[in-house]
């Protein structure tokens, strides 16, 4: 699986995406390290707090089908009926992804599976809250 057809898989994912009221329409596949992909997509609600982002739902698709290990996501979104465009995860996702990926973790931002542009999580999220700060001090 190389990053052009992680982007395809996360072009298709965008193809289910449910965004009847920002008509914004986000697709994510998450590459876990033993090479299986989860794909999502952006899930509204009429009650729009209770959206979801594409990169969280194949996160959490992933995590509850038992991975936990992660090398790279690729995202693409866009106006519905539009081309897509680099689509930078919004920071509650960044977040969830820095739960179970370290700084490494490559996010490709893709406007087609020929124009990817790369980062990793450690220059979207630096400094990032972990759940080490948690941890009780002796
Ligand atoms: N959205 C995502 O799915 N991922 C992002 O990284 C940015 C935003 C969705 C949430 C909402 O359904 C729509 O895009 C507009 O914010």
């Amino acid at each position: 699986m190389d990053k052009r057809q992680l982007v395809e898989a996360a072009l298709a994912a965008r193809g289910n995406a449910y965004a009847p009221y920002s008509h914004f329409q986000v697709g994510a596949a998450l590459l876990a390290e033993d090479g299986t992909v989860y794909t999502g997509c952006n899930v509204e609600n009429a009650s729009y707090g209770a959206a979801i982002c594409a990169e969280r739902t194949a996160l959490v698709k992933a995590v509850s089908q038992g991975a936990r290990r992660f090398t790279a996501l690729a995202v693409v979104g866009s106006r519905e009926g539009q081309a897509v465009e680099e689509t930078p995860p919004c920071g509650i996702c960044r977040q969830v992804m820095a739960e179970f990926c370290g700084p490494s973790f490559r996010i490709f931002l893709a406007s087609s599976p020929d124009q990817i542009v790369e980062y990793t999580l450690g220059q979207l999220l630096p400094e990032a809250f972990s759940g080490e700060a948690l941890a009780e001090r002796k």
